[in-house]
């Protein structure tokens, strides 16, 4: 991730300064030509660009423990098969804390900062899926990271929290 910031941090810099060095009245012509005109960059280290959903907001009243296992599987669908993070983060609350200590932040901008140019090409293989309210558990292997466990915590309707680390899958 470090290094698909830093290429696009440089890539626009390095465009600021064609712009710079394209600019009609140029005064230091000498310094200007130390810096390189074309920087090719591969279109693969591109963040992919993921439309933010407006965060889920608590449901007054609560759904049931029906509703919220159906949300649930609806969140699962859109994060594991058709791989959709806009409808995915439909269901993350502004509040979202990540108990993932590698999370650069809580919130979904962070989560989807790191998940935006990875989850398109990233192999999915779903081990299971359950709900025991108020929690419900993601078991799957991706092709990034191996076998994962992810534990959400449902508050209202929407995911509120999020644990990934030495966690078992419930009857496991
Ligand atoms: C992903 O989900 C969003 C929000 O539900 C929807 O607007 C969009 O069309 C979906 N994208 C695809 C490729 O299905």
């Amino acid at each position: 991730m470090v290094s698909v910031r830093i290429v696009a941090l440089l890539a626009g810099l390095l465009g600021a300064m064609e712009m710079v060095s394209a600019a009609p009245t140029r005064s230091t012509p000498d310094s200007a030509s130390e810096v390189p005109t074309r920087v090719m960059v591969e279109d693969d280290v591109q963040p992919a660009a993921v439309v933010t959903p407006p965060p889920c907001v608590a449901m007054t009243p609560a759904p049931s423990v029906e509703e919220t296992q159906a949300r649930f599987d609806k969140f699962a669908n859109a994060f594991l098969v058709t791989k959709n993070l806009t409808e995915a983060f439909e269901y993350i609350a502004a509040s979202y804390r990540n108990h993932n200590p590698f999370a650069s932040g809580d919130g979904p901008g962070p989560a989807l900062d790191v998940l935006g140019p990875i989850w398109p090409s990233t192999q999915i293989t779903v081990l299971g899926t359950t709900f025991q309210s108020p929690q419900g558990w993601l078991h799957y292997r991706n092709s990034m990271s191996g076998e994962i466990v992810d534990r959400y915590r449902w508050d209202a309707g929407c995911i509120v929290e999020h644990w990934d680390q030495g966690e078992k899958y419930p009857g496991t």
